[in-house]
């Protein structure tokens, strides 16, 4: 199959290569899919899990990408609750082999059925930043109604997500990003804007959530605003930011089918919008990758077209 292969972690995107490459085998629970459209986070090159296994081992060759829609081909012995032509979406697992592939091997409890009138690069932009906002918001946030929540990144991938969900759970949304980002965030739902290089964040009053994309600084600042109670959640890794009468979690996106299920209803009944900026495909993807212009929103590889 047509693989992209990392084996170099100082050369990034740079040190990608398109190769013909074994297919994946099927283990214990697993799915084989055909991947149709892939979603890649180019931080994941920096993440050790790219490079090693779960025991630590140097496992480059690998292949990135973790975010897919696909059809499942083959199932692993005691496999269930999937079917051969049946539709998918979801998170593969760090440590294994990713989606810039024409085949993936992923444990079906990883996945969700994609409905037919889904398409497949809607399905995989859906993945990581639905996962990652719902779980930032409700599971580690503990998001309430009327509640409000300060969104970093508002424009961006993840945090145009978590402001629309967090609009839809009546929560009063505060984003925030470069003044380019501000139209784009409120037309995902945000209240008020916070244009990072010209504003200051302790000019806003107190908020009960804090959804955080960037650390440093900005955490830092952040949880100052935050009430008594409240919580800073960051995606951004360990970070000392904390509130002082609240907690701080920093967390991982894990694949959860019932989440993923209900974020594509969401996306069927006109509730959630993906945010997608470029769609290239597989030939393609590595020069996608490597372009000097920056463009704004989830690059997502149509593997299959
Ligand atoms: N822990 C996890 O599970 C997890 C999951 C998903 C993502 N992540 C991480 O979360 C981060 C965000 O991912 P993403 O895909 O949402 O990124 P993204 O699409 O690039 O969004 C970032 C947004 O913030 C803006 N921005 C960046 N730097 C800024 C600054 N210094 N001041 C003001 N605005 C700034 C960007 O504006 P411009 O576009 O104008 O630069 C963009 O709108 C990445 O580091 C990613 O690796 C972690």
């Amino acid at each position: 199959m047509k693989a992209i292969i990392v084996t170099d972690q100082e050369a990034g995107t740079a040190g990608m290569q398109l190769e013909e490459r074994p297919e994946p085998e099927a283990s214990l629970n697993d799915v084989i899919v055909q991947v149709q459209a892939s979603g890649f986070t180019k931080d994941e090159l920096t993440w050790p899990s790219t490079w090693m296994d779960r025991a630590g081992r140097n496992r480059s060759p690998s292949i990135p990408g973790h975010e897919l829609a696909g059809v499942v081909t083959a199932l692993g012995y005691g496999t269930t609750g999937l079917s051969v032509g049946q539709r998918v979406f979801g998170l593969t697992d760090w440590h294994r082999n990713g989606t810039l592939a024409e085949y993936v091997a992923v444990e079906a409890r990883n996945l969700a059925p994609l409905p037919a009138d889904v398409d497949f690069t809607e399905g995989a932009a859906l993945v990581m930043p639905g996962l990652t906002a719902w779980q930032g918001l409700f599971d580690h946030g503990r998001l309430r109604s009327g509640q409000t929540v300060l969104v970093h990144g508002a424009a961006g991938v993840v945090g145009s997500m978590a402001t629309q969900l967090a609009r839809a759970a009546c929560a009063y949304v505060i984003g925030t990003g470069h003044a380019d980002g501000c139209q784009a965030a409120l037309g995902f739902g945000a209240h008020a804007y916070v244009d990072l290089d010209n504003e200051q964040l302790q000019d806003l009053g107190g908020v009960d959530l804090v959804f955080d994309i960037f650390g440093g600084a900005i955490a830092k600042q952040s949880a100052n605003l935050i009430r008594s109670g409240g919580t800073l959640v960051t995606i951004a890794g360990p970070t000392d930011a904390r509130p002082d009468n609240g907690s701080t979690i920093d967390f991982v996106v894990e694949a959860d089918r019932s989440q993923l299920r209900e974020i594509v209803q969401r996306f069927r009944e006109g509730r959630l919008q993906t945010n997608i900026g470029i769609r290239s495909t597989l030939d393609d993807a590595i020069a996608t990758f490597n372009a000097t212009h920056r463009v704004s929103g989830k690059t997502i590889i149509r593997v299959r077209h």
